[in-house]
């Protein structure tokens, strides 16, 4: 088992816990996370409760604790203030008090609401977060953003709240679907394009399949470990994404413009990977990196997007993506910060003007589409 410690400042140093047979160990970690809570309530959805939440349970009881469960439905299109408002009053019927905890059983949905929720039940109480998916262990459960989603966008109510532990139990992705373990491959591509070479080539190597997690799952978890360390040094040098932690947007401006595009029927990972491949290609022909950039980093993206089973067409024209990136929440006026890639695990981050996203954009497409040079 991998432990990586969490040390932003300002707030609390918190483990982040990586293994099998985790959801049977939740209480004892819980107890060394929470050990003022008496109460806590396991949130989790439709789909991954009737799997887990018993053993969760077992475990929680065993530890001392008295336990309550919430089960919400399963779904980015409940990920809404009613749905969050059910998890306070759920918090209040069950006389939660401020030393107690909420657990966070699921994906990064379940993640997002029920981190808000603690956040804000009684200005704010513990909790943990128990990811039970690739994107959630490798991404969501780690940095402490939490939100709900709005009409006019995702994620547009929300806090950073950091969790008090995370267990990964990698036993959990074997029953993903195809596409939901591809949406986490987007990010794992994505922390060693921007930060890590080495990981990078592991994963030319080796892809992140259901084949590895059959065939080598400490293989699997030390790569879910090195991507939380990642994720780790740039959350802790930057937690509210005033600079650093933008990096971490790679690929995702153009990603999200793809996904609202399509109507949030297209999986987050493919929608990212697209994004990542646009905006090498678009930025390349735009100039951006004409000093240092690697020859072949937009192939080696695309290639290793592809190998793990991740789309990277766009369907869409550049007014159409441009129209969504208007809407997008890291806007600042008239422009926004864009991640640009030079080598493999080296970006930077560029404040671009929205007719220069719109360049970057049409270059992209127009290489994609083979009809540049
Ligand atoms: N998912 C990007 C971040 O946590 O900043």
């Amino acid at each position: 088992m991998a432990e990586i410690t969490i040390d932003i400042p300002v707030s609390t140093p918190y483990r982040v816990h990586v293994g099998t047979r985790l959801l049977e160990a939740a209480g004892s970690i819980a107890r060394n996370a929470v050990p003022r809570a008496h109460k806590v309530a396991i949130v989790t959805d439709t789909n991954v409760g009737p799997l887990y939440a018993h053993i969760v349970r077992d475990g929680l009881e065993e530890a001392g604790f008295d336990v309550a469960t919430h089960v919400v439905t399963a779904g980015e299109e409940h990920k809404t203030l009613a749905t969050y408002g059910s998890i306070l009053e759920s918090l209040a019927a069950e006389e939660l008090d401020r030393s107690d905890a909420v657990v966070a059983l699921g994906g990064g949905v379940v993640g997002d609401m029920a981190g808000f929720a603690a956040a804000t039940y009684m200005r704010g109480i513990a909790y943990i977060q128990m990811p039970t998916t690739l994107l959630a262990m490798v991404d969501s459960s780690v940095g402490g953003k939490c939100a709900v989603d709005l009409s006019c966008g995702k994620n547009l109510a929300g806090a950073f709240w950091q969790p008090a532990a995370v267990i990964a139990d990698v036993g959990c992705l074997g029953t993903l679907t195809p596409e939901r373990l591809a949406d986490g491959c987007g990010e794992v591509v994505k922390h060693g394009a921007i930060a890590d070479r080495e990981l990078f080539e592991l994963l030319e190597k080796t892809p992140f399949t259901f084949d590895l997690l059959v065939h080598d799952l400490s293989l699997a978890a030390a790569i879910i470990a090195r991507n939380i360390e990642i994720k780790r040094d740039v959350v802790a040098a930057d937690e509210r994404e005033g600079g650093i932690r933008k990096i971490l947007n790679f690929g995702h401006s153009i990603g999200h413009a793809i996904e609202a595009r399509s109507g949030y029927t297209r999986g987050h990972g493919s929608c990212v990977a697209a994004g990542m491949v646009a905006m090498a290609r678009g930025s390349r022909r735009a100039g951006w990196n004409a000093s240092d950039l690697e020859d072949d980093l937009a192939e080696r993206i695309d290639a290793l997007c592809r190998a793990h089973g991740l789309d990277t067409g766009c369907p869409y024209g550049t007014d159409e993506l441009m129209e969504a990136a208007l809407h997008d929440k890291k806007r600042q006026g008239d422009a926004i910060d864009l991640v640009i890639p030079h080598s493999i695990g080296a970006v930077s981050i560029e404040r671009c003007e929205f007719e220069q996203l719109r360049a970057i954009i049409e270059l992209g497409l127009a290489a994609q589409a083979g009809d540049a040079a």
